[in-house]
Order: C-alpha cells, then structure tokens, then sequence
C-alpha cells in the first residue's frame, strides 16, 4: 500500500486513481495529518503530492518528519519535490516565468526511476520524455545524496533521486495524461522501487470489503436504501455476497422516476441475484404532496421530506435492524472535513439518506468508502450487475420533479418519461450514450401550436438536455448529430400525444445549469 500526502494540488486525486489502476491500494491524507494515521497505515511508499503554495514563503507546508523515518521509497511531485528539496538542505527559489504546460524533459540513464522510460532518445543516448510542468518555484540546487535525474532547456533541475534511500523527485506531473509515459513512471515506482504487488483487483476488492462488513456487522441485519442508482446498486450487490439475506433493500417508487425504472429494479435484484427488496409504490402521496407547489426549491424539499417519511415507516417496519448502509464513496470521504483522521462519518446531504426514527439507533456501514467511482463500477460488473445500470447516467435525487417544470402532474411526468426513454434508446442506438454525461427530457408546461394532418395542436413542448463533462461542476453541451435530433424529434411528436413541439438546449454550464429546476 502506497500513502499520498496530499499538498492541495488539483492534480492529487489523479495520483490516487494512476497508483489504484496499476493494482496497488494507497489513501490520501492531508500532508498534515497526525503522524500517528501515517504509523497505522504501514506505508510500502510515499508519494508526496503538488500543491498551490510556495516552500519559500514561512509556514508552508512540509512533509511530516515520519515520512523520513519509515525507511521506504519517496516520491516528490512537483511542490512535493520542492520541499523535500529544502527539507533536506537543498535549494528552492522562485523564478520570474511561471512554467505551465508542455516541456520536453532529457532524463538521465542512471536512475532506476526513469532508466528506458522515454518517448524518444536523443543523439547522446539521452532518454527524451514529453511531460507536463506547472509551477513557479523551481529547485537550484541538489540538497546532499541526490543526483540529477532529469532536466529541461529552462529548468536545469527537473528531477533529482537519491538511488540510497530511494528518495526522488520530479518537477513535472506524471498523473496526467499529458504525459505519456507517466503511467510506466508510477508503475517503475509502485511496483519495481517500492515493491508492491498488483493485489488490487475487483475479484479482492470484494473479498477484502465483504469480508469486513461480515466483521463489523456480525450476525446484525442491514438496511439500505436502494435507489436504482450506480452507488446504493453496488453496494446491494455487494452486502449480499457479504451477508446474504440479512440484507433488507428499500425501493422508494416515488412515481418521480424514469420509465419502468422500478419494475428494471425489481428485475435485477429481487428476481435475478436473490437480494430482498421490499418496493414501496408512494406515487399517489408524492404527487398528492407536490400539487400545487411550482417552486423548484420547494419542491425539493416537499420531495426530500416525503421520501425519508416514507423510508422511515418501512424501516420501522423492520426488527432485527442495526445497520444502515450507505453508498458513500471516497471522493465524497476526501472532500468532506472528516478526511483528516479517515475515521468521521460524514452522512450525504442527498435526500435519500433518512433521518431513521431514533429509537432504531443505527450505525452505518459504507462499504465503498474507499473506492473512486471507476472502481465501484469495475466490483459491479463483477458481481454480476448489468452493464448497463452500472454505466448508467446519474439521476437527481428529486427524479422528475425537477425535470417538470413548474407543478408536478402525473400526465406531465408520463408524458416526460415516454419522450425521456425514446431520446436514451435513440441515444443508445447511435452510440452516443457513453459519449454523453448526462442526457435527459424536460417538460416545459408552455403550449406551442402545432399540425397533424388537417388537426390544430396546442400542446406543451419538450426540451432535450445532453451534456459532457468530467466533474458536473460545469458542462459543455454534447454537439449530437442533427440527424440524431430529427429521429428523436420525430418520434417524440408522433408517438406521444401529448407533445407538439421538441426543442434542444444549447447552453453550457456556466451559465446555464445541467438541470432545468
Ligand atoms: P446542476 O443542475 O446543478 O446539476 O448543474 C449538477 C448535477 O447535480 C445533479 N442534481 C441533483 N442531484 N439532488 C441530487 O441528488 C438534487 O436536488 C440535484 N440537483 C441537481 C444534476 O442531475 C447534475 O448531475
């Protein structure tokens, strides 16, 4: 297992991803976590991330004194360079060009880190390497035991290594795809210098995860909300290979979701891997609870209450309950405070975790709490989940109610799940699916006038949402093929009675948002 300490670089979580794909487990703490975490987790290596901040400057952050100590391999990155540089007497200075993007690095034949890790090689016999830099400060000499192990036309000092120890460290960032060879240098690392094996593979991850709930829950029974979403699937999938029918899902069908979602629910876990799901079909009192209310706000948390009221009568229900599983994920662990210590338990602010009843007191188990969500979909496939729930689109909590705009009725969410099923299967059809991040319909309540034959419509329109993107904080519109629209177009009007009228948005994110509510 590999330790990353992290220095704030936006970078950093790509280190965790590259060192998990090449089989190796590592966790990410802040660079000054109590030493003690770093103690505990046993480290085989380090990885000292970039980060924002200056060496230079009084009071910035330095790599904790332990990570000397443990007698395993380092490996500095850019401000993790930096300040194993000065902490070891070397020298950081600032330089008048910031250095961004594309550099061409000559690396040098001695160090095992790069030795035959090249793009090309030079006349000399130089190893030449296309990498990417970002950064200001720049090291101007070697503190003592480290050599010069790589160097570019305008920094002489690019990376540098003690072969002793198996310290080293690189000016430029190998986590990024814009440098191609970056994937052997973390792989030369992980594997060659520190010595770990590639034991981090779906088939263990499950082992290793069902074989902790199994300790931490015993003989108890668990709770989990099953929404029909990526994360609670995987984790329903997986408490059942751990503990069987001690599982209990609840499906809350809000008659808020998409078309035969429930019934698609129903299908895989019940009927086809055995998983004990008790569907509740709420559909009357959501949209008893919604009428009249046009706020999208409001409606959220019309919705977010309904939902936990409902979830907590059938908790109630229930006896012989003492867990509550979560499909928490380790970017959610990252970014929430509790990161720190590894230990807090940060419930999410989605509506479709409860408020349970308090006299049940239950306790969560989060079985992907470790786990990025490339590797949540690998163990789902595994464990027998259809590919196509597992690289399924994300769904907003409060389903339809904020695709509908305006008052929630149950002919506009019929309609709209109808014209939102035919553009995902003609999606699918065309191969844009996977190239899209999130596509969707949306029900606008405003008539438009259309023709059918000699007949005048007056009726409402639909609006069709795809966008790409990595992080959904902000989103480019997918540029789909028009004769993709006209197909989906076409169908929508004909098919659908209730519809005159389909229109495609074109508005990123800023400043538009993804969703229309
Ligand atoms: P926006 O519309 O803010 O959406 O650009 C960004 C991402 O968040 C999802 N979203 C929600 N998810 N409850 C959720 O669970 C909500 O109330 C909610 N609102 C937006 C949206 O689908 C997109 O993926």
């Amino acid at each position: 297992r590999i330790l990353i300490l992290d220095f704030g670089s936006q970078y950093t979580q790509l280190i965790a991803r590259r060192v998990r794909e090449l089989g190796v487990y590592c966790e990410l703490y802040p660079w000054d976590v109590d030493e003690k975490h770093i103690a505990d987790f046993a480290p085989r290596g380090v990885i000292l991330s970039g980060g924002p901040e200056s060496v230079i400057e009084a009071g910035s952050p330095r790599a904790p004194e332990l990570v000397w100590k443990l007698g395993v391999p380092v490996l500095g990155i850019c401000y993790g360079m930096q300040t194993m540089a000065h902490q070891f007497g070397g020298k950081v200075e600032a330089h008048a060009s910031k250095e961004f993007g594309y550099a061409e690095v000559r690396a040098r034949n001695h160090s095992t880190l790069l030795i035959n890790i090249d793009d090309r090689v030079n006349a000399d016999g130089h190893g030449l390497l296309d990498v990417w830099m970002s950064h200001g400060d720049r090291v101007t000499a070697l503190p003592e035991g480290f050599k010069l192990i790589a160097s570019t036309s305008d920094v002489p000092i690019a990376g540098m290594g003690d072969e002793e120890r198996h310290y080293y460290g690189l000016q430029f960032h190998p986590e990024v795809t814009h440098t191609p060879q970056g994937t052997r240098i973390y792989e030369r690392f992980v594997h060659e210098i520190c010595g770990c094996g590639r034991a981090w593979t779906p088939v263990n991850i499950i082992e290793d995860a069902a074989e902790r709930v199994r300790e931490q829950v015993g003989d108890a029974h668990v709770l989990l909300g099953l929404s029909g979403g990526v994360d609670s699937s995987v984790v329903a999938a997986l408490l059942h290979r751990a503990i069987g029918s001690r599982l209990t899902c609840v499906f809350v069908d809000t008659g808020l979701l998409r078309l035969e979602e429930g019934d698609q629910v129903m299908r895989v876990f019940d009927k086809h891997l055995g998983v004990r799901v008790i569907r509740v079909n709420a559909e009357q009192r959501f949209l008893d609870a919604l009428a009249g209310v046009a706020d999208p706000e409001a409606k959220r948390k019309v919705i977010g209450r309904l939902f936990v009221e409902v979830f907590d009568e059938e908790a109630s229900k229930l006896s012989n309950v003492r867990f509550l599983a979560q499909g928490t994920i380790y970017p959610d662990v990252i970014e929430s405070a509790g990161a720190k210590t590894g230990k807090a338990h940060v419930i999410k602010s989605h509506h479709n975790v409860g408020g349970l009843p308090e006299h049940m007191k239950l306790k969560l188990v989060e079985p992907l709490r470790e786990l990025f969500k490339d590797e949540v979909r690998a163990i789902g496939l595994e464990l027998g989940l259809p590919r196509e729930m597992v690289f399924r689109h994300p769904f907003p909590g409060p389903g339809l109610g904020v695709r509908i705009l305006g008052e929630v009725t149950k002919t506009a969410a019929d309609t709209l799940r109808r014209a939102d099923h035919i553009f995902i299967e003609e999606l699918r059809r065309a191969g844009w699916y996977d190239q899209t991040s999130q596509a969707f319909a949306v029900f606008l309540p405003v008539k438009s006038v259309g023709v059918t034959g000699d007949g005048r419509r007056y009726e409402p329109v639909i609006a069709l949402r795809a966008v790409q993107t990595i992080d959904f904080m902000t989103a480019r519109w997918a540029h789909l093929p028009y004769e993709l629209l006209d197909v989906v177009s076409r169908r929508i009007c004909n098919e659908i009675s209730g519809v005159s009228r389909v229109v495609y948005d074109v508005s990123g994110k800023p400043p538009a948002t993804i969703e229309w509510e």
